[in-house]
């Protein structure tokens, strides 16, 4: 692979001090922020995923902290993602990325994402095969591949994943492909392989005393 940007999930961070680890990470070379908001809580039994964590007013207010440079990947692990384009767009999210699971009409939605200024990211859970991504490969800037069932930072890799991505590669040649979940020094390899060139890491760079260096060796085994 000719090279990943690696994005930090600030999901296992101290979300109480949530602006200075995103500066740490970003002061660490994370080429982007991968933004984790499973956010639909009133009506639980519209969760997406059983967790929570903020929504576009942190994101509004990350952005005022940190400037218009750090590119924001939303990850939205929503029931009704159709819901929050518009706030995420006005609090400055610059990617969009819904999961396939959560639409009925994923057209309308790519359509109303970049109607709104942003870019386009499509998610489908382990157990979505890659067909059904498939149809809309051409219209989206970036396929993420859970590598893990969404929701919870520090699980295991699901190494059987890696075909998706080797099959998109191999479809759409020039499509960004992030991967996220379990990936870290001993896994990232595998999705470099596979042909991912977004790599999204948790825990493993979180986790760190030094995350500088895990986000250098997460982008050169990229690049070998
Ligand atoms: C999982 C989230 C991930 C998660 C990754 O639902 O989408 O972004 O925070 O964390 P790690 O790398 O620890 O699996
Ligand atoms: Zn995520």
């Amino acid at each position: 692979a000719s090279g990943c940007k690696i994005g930090p999930s600030i999901l296992n961070s101290d979300l109480a001090n949530l602006g200075a680890e995103c500066l740490r990470m970003l002061d660490s070379g994370a080429d982007y922020l991968h933004l984790d908001a499973p956010c639909s809580a009133v009506r639980s039994f519209l969760h997406f995923v059983p967790n929570i964590t903020f929504g576009h007013p942190v994101v509004e207010s990350l952005r005022k902290q940190l400037g218009q440079d750090p590119f924001f990947d939303m990850h939205m692990m929503v029931s009704k993602p159709e819901q929050w384009v518009k706030p995420m767009a006005v609090a400055g999210a610059n990617q969009y990325t819904f999961h396939l699971e959560a639409t009925e009409n994923p057209g309308a939605l790519i359509k109303d994402i970049r109607e709104n200024g942003m870019k386009v990211g499509l998610a489908i859970k382990p157990g979505t095969t890659v067909e059904y991504l498939a149809p809309w490969a051409n219209q989206i800037d970036m396929a993420l591949v859970m590598t893990v069932e969404p929701g919870f930072g520090g699980q295991k890799f699901m190494e059987d994943m890696m075909p998706k991505v080797h099959w998109l590669r191999t479809q759409f040649p020039s499509l960004d492909i992030e991967v996220d979940g379990g990936v870290g020094p001993d896994t990232v390899h595998k999705c470099a392989e596979a042909g991912a060139n977004m790599i999204v890491s948790g825990s493993a760079i979180m986790r760190s005393e030094d995350p500088r260096s895990v986000i250098n060796l997460l982008r050169n085994v990229c690049s070998e």
